[in-house]
């Protein structure tokens, strides 16, 4: 069977865990390949609202495996809050989550050393959570990481060790204060609380499940953020592309069915970079009112602005979305007219490619539509949905050459429509 892939295609906090506990329904195995607690996942249902950080968006549907993929960076201490807290739901997430042996530990120290890159960036610094993402990744690539496999081994305490004197070394270079010591207890006994977990190969998990059961991969941030394809170095650190999902699990390229691109009908991002059809005035401020627009992980405000067809066409082309997904249509519901970026001016020159330079100054050329005015979170069906609602997303599909599947018009699980 596939692994169908759920990504976000635009700077994050698309709905992606509102999506996927949506299709979970029909997945028995859902996955995380990517990231880590720098993910917010908001997820609601029965009057109840929950944002998931490392754990994946299945975790309170019946009889599913939820995995932590190789490709995750693993806080235990916030991972540990996380369970906990989900427990309390009345679900025991110790027999519903298995996690990759390969996937990598965030240190106290990986945290520090985010929090001295980005102060020592000034007003240049790329805006990160401060989780430690960035630090971690880096440990990884450079083969000094300490893996989830290794609680495991005798000499764990020694490696820990070992890594923490080498981050002790980097730190020199900031002028930052800091305790490296920090959280340091509380992370031991979060280490032991992650033991009651089933700490696998999850490759082989996954390729066994495989021959029976599809799975869902749940991505995390969005394509413009991806440590290749985003704004580079306004980006996170992982591959958040749909390619992403196949080193970040280690099933193979043809194992990769549909590929679901989540989209806003408008567009956020947070933290610093570029952001083409950004709107730093009063249509903005009003987006980020009705929107909610606030982040999930660190409650900063979202930078919010306009749907942009050129990025959108960009992340498609890399992640070989085929179903198009669009969410909190509802949140346009009140606007007299609504704008949609169908190409760039850059340097006075027409384009619809997403360029290299993105900070360079990009004018964007807008097409505006009509406002529906209407409610859209009682809809239930295509079939009740307004006319001018429906102009939009067919012109939307012709311009990206995608069917939207799904259109989200609330929060909670129930307000989504299949518009197939
Ligand atoms: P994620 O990181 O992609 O999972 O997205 P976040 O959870 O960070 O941000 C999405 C926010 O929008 C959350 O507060 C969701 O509850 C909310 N949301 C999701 N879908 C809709 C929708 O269709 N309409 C509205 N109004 N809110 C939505
Ligand atoms: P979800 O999964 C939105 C952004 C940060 C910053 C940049 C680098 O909820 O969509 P990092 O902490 O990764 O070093 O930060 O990426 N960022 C996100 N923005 N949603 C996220 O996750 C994000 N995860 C990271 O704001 O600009
Ligand atoms: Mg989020």
């Amino acid at each position: 069977m596939k692994v169908d892939v759920v990504l976000g295609l635009q700077w994050g906090d698309e709905g992606k865990g509102k999506i996927v506990d949506v299709l979970a329904r029909n997945y028995p195995v859902i996955c995380r390949f990517q990231g880590g607690p720098n993910a917010g996942h908001s997820l609601q249902f029965s009057g109840k609202s929950f944002v998931l950080h490392s754990v994946p968006a299945g975790v309170f549907r019946k009889n599913t495996v939820n995995i932590i993929g190789n490709g995750v960076v693993l806080d235990p201490i916030i991972f540990q809050e996380e369970c906990q807290a989900i427990a309390k739901m009345g679900v025991d997430p110790t027999k519903n989550i298995i996690i990759s042996k390969r996937a990598h530990l965030i240190l106290p120290t990986h945290r520090i050393m985010d929090a001295a890159s980005e102060a020592s960036l000034g007003k240049t610094k790329i805006g990160s959570t401060l989780k430690g993402i960035g630090p971690t990744y880096m440990d990884k690539t450079g083969r000094n990481g300490l893996r989830v496999g290794d609680v495991l081994s005798k000499d764990f305490k020694k490696k820990f060790n070992t890594l923490k004197q080498r981050h002790a070394s980097y730190l020199k270079q900031f002028d930052f204060e800091y305790d490296i010591n920090k959280n340091e207890k509380e992370w031991f006994k979060a280490v032991e609380y992650l033991k009651k977990f089933k700490i696998v190969d999850s490759e082989y998990e996954l390729n066994s499940l495989l021959k029976t059961k599809k799975a869902l991969a749940e991505g995390a941030q969005g394509t413009m953020l991806d440590v290749d394809f985003g704004a580079y170095p306004f980006v996170t650190s992982s591959s958040t592309i749909c390619a992403g999902a196949c080193t970040g699990l280690g099933v193979a390229p043809t194992k990769i069915g549909k590929v679901f691109g989540v989209f806003k009908a408008y567009c956020t991002r947070v933290g610093s970079g570029p952001f083409p059809t950004e709107l730093n005035d009063a249509v903005g401020e009003e987006l980020r009112q009705k929107g909610h627009e606030f982040g999930a992980t660190t409650g900063r405000p979202r930078r919010t602005g306009w749907l942009d067809l050129p990025a959108l066409k960009f992340a498609i082309m890399v992640d070989g979305v085929t179903d198009l997904i669009m969410m909190k249509a509802d949140v346009l519901d009140s606007f007299d007219t609504i704008k949609v970026a169908v190409a760039y001016k850059v340097d006075g020159k027409k384009t619809d490619r997403y360029p290299y330079e993105a900070s360079a100054k990009i004018e964007p050329v807008y097409k505006e539509f009509k406002g529906w005015k209407k409610d859209l979170t009682k809809c239930k069906t295509a079939k009740e949905l307004p006319s001018a609602f429906k102009r939009y997303i067919a012109f939307i599909e012709k311009e990206l050459g995608v069917k939207v599947s799904y259109a989200s018009v609330g929060p909670d699980r129930s307000q989504t429509i299949r518009m197939d």
